[in-house]
């Protein structure tokens, strides 16, 4: 058996799913990706529009960037790779989708059991009441944008530089770990930095559970993988669910 009929078959034998997307599952779709060529932190220095420090010096250049990048989003659709991963949702009994991306196209998908670790680009949080809303309109109509109850500044609600991931997303991902066994483990599009991404994909990996990871190129994590699939997602899923 080849590694994508390998795949195929735990998939096909698989109740309880888990799943790690980042910026490579959106790339066929038009969102850039972070690293690599033509990656967004190779035209901007994150610490200019990625860290709590930015946001103080500078709030509305931080603003213009995030406002960009939505009015960027707005015009763009899921890929097959968000819809092959709604599919197998759909097709089995349990499933849970980390995301590090915080575009909403899974969501557009279909993909219903998710949670965001670096939070959403269509929410908006105050700095002072920590309230947070969806706000979809691109451009917004003044940046920075303040909050209509108390006045204070708004930011992004999404996960800065040395800033605490998602609380509520890390709690879900871990009740769906501790639920039980997982049958298949799914890594996709991801350079897979971050020491929590490691953690999962390996904690979440069981003896008849198989770790694929899906990708252009190896990563840190290709030599954990049992699986590896190289290429594009929107190729690669479709052709395993
Ligand atoms: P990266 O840009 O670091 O990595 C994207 C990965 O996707 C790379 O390994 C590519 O090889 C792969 N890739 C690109 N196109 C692909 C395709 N069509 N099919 C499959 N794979 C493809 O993005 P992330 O690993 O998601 O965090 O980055 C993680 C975090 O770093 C982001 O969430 C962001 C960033 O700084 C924050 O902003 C907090």
């Amino acid at each position: 058996m080849n590694q994508i009929e390998q795949a195929r078959e735990a998939l096909r034998n698989a109740h309880r799913v888990f799943v790690i997307t980042g910026a490579g599952v959106s790339a066929e779709s038009g969102v850039p990706t972070f690293r690599g060529v033509g990656g967004v932190w190779k035209n901007i220095d994150p610490y200019k529009v990625a860290t709590p420090e930015a946001f103080a010096e500078d709030p509305a250049f931080v603003w213009q960037w995030y406002d960009d990048r939505r009015q960027n989003l707005l015009n763009l659709k899921p890929n097959p790779a968000h819809v092959a991963l709604a599919q197998l949702e759909s097709q089995v009994d349990d499933f849970f989708l980390l995301t590090q991306n915080v575009d909403d196209l899974h969501e557009q998908a279909g993909s219903k059991s998710i949670a965001h670790i670096h939070g959403s680009i269509w929410e908006v949080r105050c700095t002072r009441e920590e309230t947070v809303q969806t706000d979809r309109r691109a451009p917004l109509p003044e940046l920075p944008p303040r909050c209509v109850t108390c006045g204070a500044l708004l930011r992004p609600n999404v996960v800065w530089f040395g800033e605490t991931i998602n609380l509520d997303a890390v709690n879900q991902a871990e009740s769906f770990l501790l639920t039980g066994d997982i049958d298949a483990v799914i890594v996709v599009g991801t350079e897979a930095l971050f020491p929590y991404i490691i953690h999962w994909a390996q904690s979440a990996r069981s003896e008849r559970g198989p770790l694929i990871e899906i990708n252009i190129g190896e990563t840190i994590l290709s030599p954990y993988a049992d699986i590896r699939l190289d290429g594009e997602a929107g190729k690669i899923l479709p052709n395993l669910v």
